[in-house]
């Protein structure tokens, strides 16, 4: 018996995520067509669909995560995030499913999210966006007294990161929506009014890199931006030659550094102006 088109959706969205060219032309009917919406063609038969999905997966590795899944009847609507590297491309996927596989294919591309290296020029908003995530995403990690004070005390830029080019906003259209880091040098947290001395480099052959100060916006959280920047850091942080990062991750951070590998080593508290304490861990991840 043939799977409902439900089921054959899920399928086509697993075999994407697997990288399973062969599984995706079976899938697709033999004679069937992608479009982007409305009517631009970009693939008809088995022989183009399958060039198109080794080319894309020959470019990066890209991985689909389903928001929304809309069904009536033989069509099946998959809203979607597509993060490939360091781009994340919001679409709509309209799916016509007939004996069991996809006939018919067609695509709403949305925006696209980037990483880039930050500049001294984002310095302004993302001072801003560390002030509001710092506030807003602490709730249920912090009372608004540590949230206050670890804002105001130890969160913000570390400008040694922009000169080392090791600092990175996501950003939409030009409006910033996270920036976050890694670094080479032995500070582990903290902005610039914490610093006081000069800030050794490590030995990437012997002692682990830094993640340094990630921050969302508290418009878009859960949306996988966390997790797209810290991909990205490790990226870069291995290919300085690291095979550990090591970080003093915020409570809500905790989750986020959890969830991609990293273990809590240490936990510990730092004592900041009006006798508040702020509760911090340790996390540690090997990279190599
Ligand atoms: C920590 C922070 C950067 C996470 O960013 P994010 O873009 O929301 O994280 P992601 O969407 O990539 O989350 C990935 C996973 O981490 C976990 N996670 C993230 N935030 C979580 C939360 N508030 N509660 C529970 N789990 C959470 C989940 O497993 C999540 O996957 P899911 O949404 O599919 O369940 C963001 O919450 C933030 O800016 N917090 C305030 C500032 C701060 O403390 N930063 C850390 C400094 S060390």
């Amino acid at each position: 018996m043939n799977q409902s088109p439900e089921q054959v959706v899920q399928a086509q969205l697993d075999a994407f995520n697997a990288h399973d060219v062969d599984a995706l032309c079976r899938i697709y009917a033999d004679d069937a067509c992608q479009y982007q919406h409305p009517a631009t063609l970009l693939a008809r038969g088995t022989a183009a669909i399958r060039e198109r999905f080794a080319n894309r997966f020959a470019q990066s590795q890209p991985r689909a995560r389903l928001l929304r899944r809309t069904v009536l009847g033989d069509t099946v609507i998959d809203h979607e995030y597509v993060f490939s590297g360091t781009t994340r491309v919001e679409l709509m996927g309209l799916y016509e499913v007939k004996d069991g596989r996809i006939a018919n294919a067609s695509f709403v591309f949305g925006p696209t999210v980037q990483v880039r290296t930050a500049t001294f020029d984002d310095l302004p908003a993302m001072e801003a966006l560390i002030a509001r995530s710092g506030i807003a995403l602490s709730k249920g990690f912090y009372t608004d007294e540590q949230a206050a004070a670890v804002t105001r005390h130890v969160f913000g830029v570390d400008t040694q990161l922009l000169k080392d080019g090791t600092y990175f906003v996501i950003e939409r259209d030009g409006t910033l929506l996270a920036c976050g880091g890694w670094s080479k040098r032995a500070t582990l947290f903290g902005a610039d009014r914490m610093k006081a001395d000069a800030d050794p480099l490590l030995d990437p052959a012997t002692q682990p890199g830094r993640i340094r100060a990630f921050f969302v916006d508290p418009s878009v959280p859960r949306q996988g931006l966390g997790t797209m920047l810290i991909g990205h850091c490790e990226a870069e942080a291995a290919q300085a030659g690291f095979t550990a990062l090591e970080m003093a991750a915020t409570m809500p951070g905790v989750p986020l550094y959890r969830s991609v590998g990293y273990q809590s080593v240490e936990e510990f508290e730092i004592d900041l102006p009006g006798s508040v304490k702020v509760p911090l861990a340790r996390m540690r991840k090997a990279i190599a």
